[in-house]
């Protein structure tokens, strides 16, 4: 069983691919949660793992909280997971460890991957330039295809880019992201809109609605930047951030630049 959360589509090309790879299904955290549904059976020896993309050097509090409610019908006996980060994860590893602990799980194993960058939405952040795209999505295959086998066969290893300064970045520069960064009222959309209603589609939290055709965020936002990214004629901008940054998601083995 995999729990998996992605904004952009590239922990989404994780979760499937170890989905095909394991034989095993996918469910979504945003919908589960939103539908309450904290309570899951393993089957014995079932893997439990989880996917998702690095947010401020640490997993999505969205994640976290989900994680905190799971239930499951047995202790897990080999929990992993897989995270996309543009670059570094920071105390990632520790962070979910400690709440698997708490839960009186453990985690056997971990691996993080280089993905294309998503995050556009304070000055100095840039996306990937088309090459490093290309590169960063076929080292990922890559390593999925490598440790695949690993976790078939039940293997404990660790594999994580953590970093400089981990734990400055990890906790108080992410308590303040969480708190400050994640204000969806500095997003807009101008006069391209076309009323097409994709960035209502694509928020994994249902967290726009269309107003007289135009998106109106609601204040539950986790920062993923899909509506950003997914919108056809980029008529969204986070205040001025995100002015002249361009686009990218990943959708069925395809980029989107
Ligand atoms: C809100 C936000 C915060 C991010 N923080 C980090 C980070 O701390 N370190 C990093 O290497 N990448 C960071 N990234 C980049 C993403 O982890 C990376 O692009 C990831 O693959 C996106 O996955 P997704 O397409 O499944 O949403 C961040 C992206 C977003 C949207
Ligand atoms: S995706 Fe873009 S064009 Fe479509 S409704 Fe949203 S802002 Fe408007
Ligand atoms: S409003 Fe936009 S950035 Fe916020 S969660 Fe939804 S898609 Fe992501």
């Amino acid at each position: 069983m995999i729990f998996y959360f992605s904004g952009c589509g590239n922990s989404r090309h994780v979760a499937e691919t170890l989905a095909t790879g394991l034989g095993d299904n996918l469910i979504f955290i945003p919908e589960a949660a939103r539908n309450h549904h904290y309570d899951y059976a393993l089957a014995e020896g079932e893997l439990l793992g989880f996917v998702f993309p690095v947010y401020s050097w640490a997993p999505p509090r969205l994640v976290l909280d989900f994680v905190k409610q799971l239930q499951l019908n047995v202790k897990p006996e080999y929990v992993y997971f897989a995270c996309t980060c543009g670059d570094q994860c920071g105390q990632t590893e520790k962070i979910f460890r400690k709440i698997l602990q708490e839960k009186g799980w453990e985690l056997s194993a971990c691996f993080s991957m280089k993905m294309p960058e998503t995050y556009i939405g304070m000055a100095g952040f840039k996306l990937d330039k088309e090459e490093i795209v290309k590169k960063k999505i076929a080292d990922t295959n890559a390593t999925l295809e490598r440790n695949t086998p690993r976790l078939l066969a039940k293997e404990q290893f660790s594999e994580m880019v953590v970093g400089g300064f981990a734990w400055l970045k990890s906790h108080l520069i992410n308590s303040s992201f969480n708190k400050y960064a994640t204000d969806d009222r500095k997003y807009r959309s101008t006069e391209k809109c076309i009323h097409c209603g994709k960035c209502v589609e694509v928020c994994p939290l249902k967290n726009i609605s269309l107003e007289e055709g135009r998106p109106k965020w609601n204040g539950n936002c986790t920062m993923c930047m899909a509506c950003y990214h997914h919108c056809p004629v980029n008529a969204i901008q986070y205040g001025k951030a995100t002015e002249g940054k361009g686009q990218y998601y990943f959708r069925d083995g395809m980029i989107f630049v």
